[in-house]
Formats: structure tokens, sequence, C-alpha cells
């Protein structure tokens, strides 16, 4: 790719390739060779925030540590997908009320991660309150690496004609807006307190997630992600998760050969094996 000129900041294909060798080292993102578009207009906004006149010094202020970590997280904000919707990949969540139904009584860990704006794990908090009544033994730990859509998650607000929820759904699980707040909805406090919303990395050496997790959510991530780190994170999975608990993966993900650790339960669904 030439060096755009009518653009704001000069963008050729070195600046482009050197965004794609830090966002996969930070996030084991990998962007597709056609993303220079995106990656343009989503970063000019940190050049301009941070007064850097092109894209070549940006990134060095970057890679020479002079920039400090709060602009490294702008940096992969910028850069995640966060595409998400209450109920998405609808299937999974009666594969799921049934598995919470077969563990009543006892106390469960549910992980959701890359859980983006929050629609997923408030889903899954609406599937356990329906399964197993609002004062379940259920905790959820909700984690992305984006901190923007983690702030969004946490403040549990939402447009009332929101995607993927139903009249029933919306009148027992939401508080509606009024006034000025007419249009909006918020969870309500019985389900939000069963999540804890906390920034984490997949690529992070070390996982220090507590107990074992019976449940784990792991949607629309993985694809963005090449063989080895996939098999890396599946790893960490994993260690994470206890014998016989269940993974829910995005609808493109497939890791039957990782068969020593996960076999198929479902359509995208795995049982975690082996000792
Ligand atoms: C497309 S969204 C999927 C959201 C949700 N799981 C779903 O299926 O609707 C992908 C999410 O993965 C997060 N993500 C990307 N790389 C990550 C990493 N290395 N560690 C944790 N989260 C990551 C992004 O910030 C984004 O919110």
């Amino acid at each position: 790719m030439a060096n755009v000129t009518d653009r704001e900041f000069s963008f050729g294909t070195a600046d482009f390739e050197r965004v794609r060798e830090l966002i996969y080292e930070r996030a084991g993102i990998s962007l597709q060779a056609g993303k220079q578009a995106m990656v343009y207009s989503r970063l000019s906004r940190r050049l301009r925030e941070t007064g850097h006149a092109s894209f070549s010094s940006y990134l060095q202020w970057l890679e020479r540590g002079n920039a400090g970590p709060a602009e490294w997280q702008e940096f992969v904000n910028c850069l995640t997908t966060n595409l998400t919707s209450f109920f998405r990949e609808e299937h999974h969540f009666p594969v799921l009320a049934e598995a919470l139904q077969l563990r009543r009584g006892k106390p469960l860990r549910i992980w959701c991660n890359a859980a983006s704006t929050g629609e997923e794990p408030y889903s899954l908090a609406m599937t356990v309150a329906e399964a197993l009544g609002p004062n379940a033994d259920v905790r959820i730990l909700a984690t992305d690496i984006d901190t923007n859509v983690l702030a969004t998650a946490a403040r549990a607000v939402y447009d009332a004609d929101s995607r993927g929820l139903t009249p029933q759904r919306l009148k027992a699980h939401f508080l509606r807006g009024t006034g000025s707040n007419a249009g909006s909805i918020r969870i309500k406090p019985e389900l939000a307190r069963m999540i804890e919303f906390r920034a984490f990395n997949l690529m992070s050496p070390q996982w220090s997630l507590g107990e074992a997790f019976d449940i784990v959510f792991c949607r629309n991530v993985m694809i963005y992600f090449d063989s080895p780190t996939q098999r890396r994170v599946l790893e960490g999975m994993h260690r994470a998760m206890k014998v016989g608990g269940l993974l829910f993966v995005g609808h493109s993900e497939n890791f039957s050969d990782a068969r020593e650790l996960f076999r198929l339960r479902g359509k995208t669904v795995y049982e975690r094996v082996g000792a």
C-alpha cells in the first residue's frame, strides 16, 4: 500500500505493519491485511489527542516506553472489535439453563470472558435467575481486555429496544428509565450483584482467577487469534476449569483438534476433559 496523502496523517505499509505487530504482541489479535482503513480511522483519534503529527512518531513514542500504560490501554481499546448483543447465539442458553439445573444446590462459578459491553454476562445472569431463582449461589466473573467496554458493562444501562430482549425479559430483569432517562433500561440490582467485572488479557502469562470454573463462555474472541495462540488460550481455559465443566464458544470457532482438552458436547459446546 502506498502512502495515502489526502489523509490528515500519513499512514504507510510500514506503519500498518508496526500496528499489526504491536497489537499481536499485546492482545494476541491477528489483524487481517485488509484492515488498513479501520486502523487508520481508529488510531487517528489517538494521534490527535496525544498531539502526534504522524503515525510513525506516535508508534515510536509507544514503543520506546515514553507513552506509559494508560496510552497502551487506549491503543488496545481502539483496536478491539466489540460487537455483541443480549442472548447472542441463542441456542446456548437452554443448554446453559439445563447445566445449571443439573448443578442446582451447589455453589457455581461462571467465567464470561471477552464480555465486551456486558450484554453477554447479563444474559448469563438472567438465565441463572430464570433457571435457579435470583438468590442462587452463583458468581459470574466477566472480563475483557478493553477497559472502555468494561466501564459500559458496569453501568448496566442499555437502550430499551436493544436486540435480543423479549418483552417478558425486559419486564422481569430491567428497570425502565423515566424522564430524561426514558428509552433506557437498567439491569436490576439483584442480577448485577451476581457479576464481578475485571480487566483481563487472555495473553497474560499468569491467570490468577481464583477457584476453578464450572462454566466458561469464551465466544467470538478466538476468531481474532492464530492457531498457536488459540491453543495456548485453550490450555489456560483447561487449567482454569473443573473436570466436566462446560465451555461455550462462538459459532465459527472449532476446537476439535484439542480433543485431549475439550470434548464436543453439542453445537459449539465443549466439556473439559482429563485431569
Ligand atoms: C466480538 S467481541 C465478543 C463479545 C461477546 N463474547 C459475544 O460473543 O457477543 C470480542 C471481545 O474480545 C475482546 N478481546 C480481544 N482480545 C482480547 C484479549 N486478548 N483478552 C481478552 N479479551 C479480548 C474484545 O475487547 C471484545 O470485547
